[in-house]
């Protein structure tokens, strides 16, 4: 292997499916491109994205308090650049250069993409200044609406192909973004090869539900009151281990 600069790290970690997030707030909308977006919660879902200050987007969510996270399809690809190269700031009507066109969301008031193949659609539950020079902003899933091809809870990918950002070329010449898009779809059994540990978590999970029922007993108490007690209890031993 060999050493890649530290400040690079990110590079090694595309490519990513990169959504474009929009908001509007008072008169005005904007949309941008954000690579650094993941899920972070089940229940309640949540996710995060993480977005510089100074984009119009940034002031847009804070303002307004809700956002959306648009999946595009590869062949909007130049128009997702488009829109990741230039602000509102300086260039106002940018999505319509792209071709691109805002339509109401459908469950918070915010704008969407009217081509996405998929809108998660947020209110912003946080914004949490990391020390760095993106915030992270945490948002609450309000709804999300996905095209045709999302079959039985995923992608078949017969339509749909993401968009996969790999960062930036280097080479020489002028610097292009780059990216990709998937060739292949391949389904893995759960737990191939590693039956025994998802055998062994089920049975301590029957374990420890069995030793509730029998604290519940014993204190009086339903077993739901006594997971509350323990995670409690838990919570209080983890966070002296996890002190940072
Ligand atoms: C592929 C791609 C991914 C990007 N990912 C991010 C990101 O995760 N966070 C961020 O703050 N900016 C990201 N950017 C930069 C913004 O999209 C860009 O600065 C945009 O013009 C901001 O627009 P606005 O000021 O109208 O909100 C990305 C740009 C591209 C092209």
């Amino acid at each position: 292997m060999r050493e890649v600069d530290p400040r690079h790290f990110h590079y090694v970690m595309y490519p990513a499916t990169t959504p474009v997030i929009a908001a509007r707030a008072g008169g005005e909308a904007s949309a941008m491109p954000a690579a650094w977006t993941a899920a972070v919660s089940f229940d309640p879902p949540m996710l995060i994205t993480a977005i510089a200050p100074e984009r119009k987007t940034y002031m847009l969510i804070r303002e307004s308090g809700h956002f959306t996270v648009n999946y595009l399809d590869f062949s909007r690809v130049e128009a997702l650049a488009v829109i990741g190269s230039a602000s509102s700031r300086f260039l106002p009507d940018k999505l319509e250069r792209a071709g691109l066109r805002l339509v109401e969301a459908r469950k918070v008031p915010s704008v969407a993409l009217a081509d996405a193949a998929a809108v998660i659609e947020c209110s912003l539950r946080e914004v949490v200044d990391v020390g760095g020079d993106h915030d992270i902003i945490v948002g609450r899933v309000e709804a999300v609406f996905a095209s045709e091809d999302f079959k039985d809870g995923a992608w078949s990918l017969e339509r749909y192909r993401p968009i996969l950002y790999m960062g930036r070329t280097r080479g020489p010449g002028p610097s292009k973004f780059r990216f990709a898009t998937t060739g292949e779809v391949r389904d893995v059994e759960y737990g191939a090869g590693v039956r025994q540990a998802v055998e062994e978590r089920r049975r301590a999970r029957k374990l420890v539900e069995g030793a509730i029922d029998e604290l519940a007993r014993k204190m009086g108490r339903s077993p739901e009151d006594v997971a509350y007690m323990l995670l409690d209890a838990l919570k209080g031993i983890l966070a002296r281990r996890w002190r940072v």
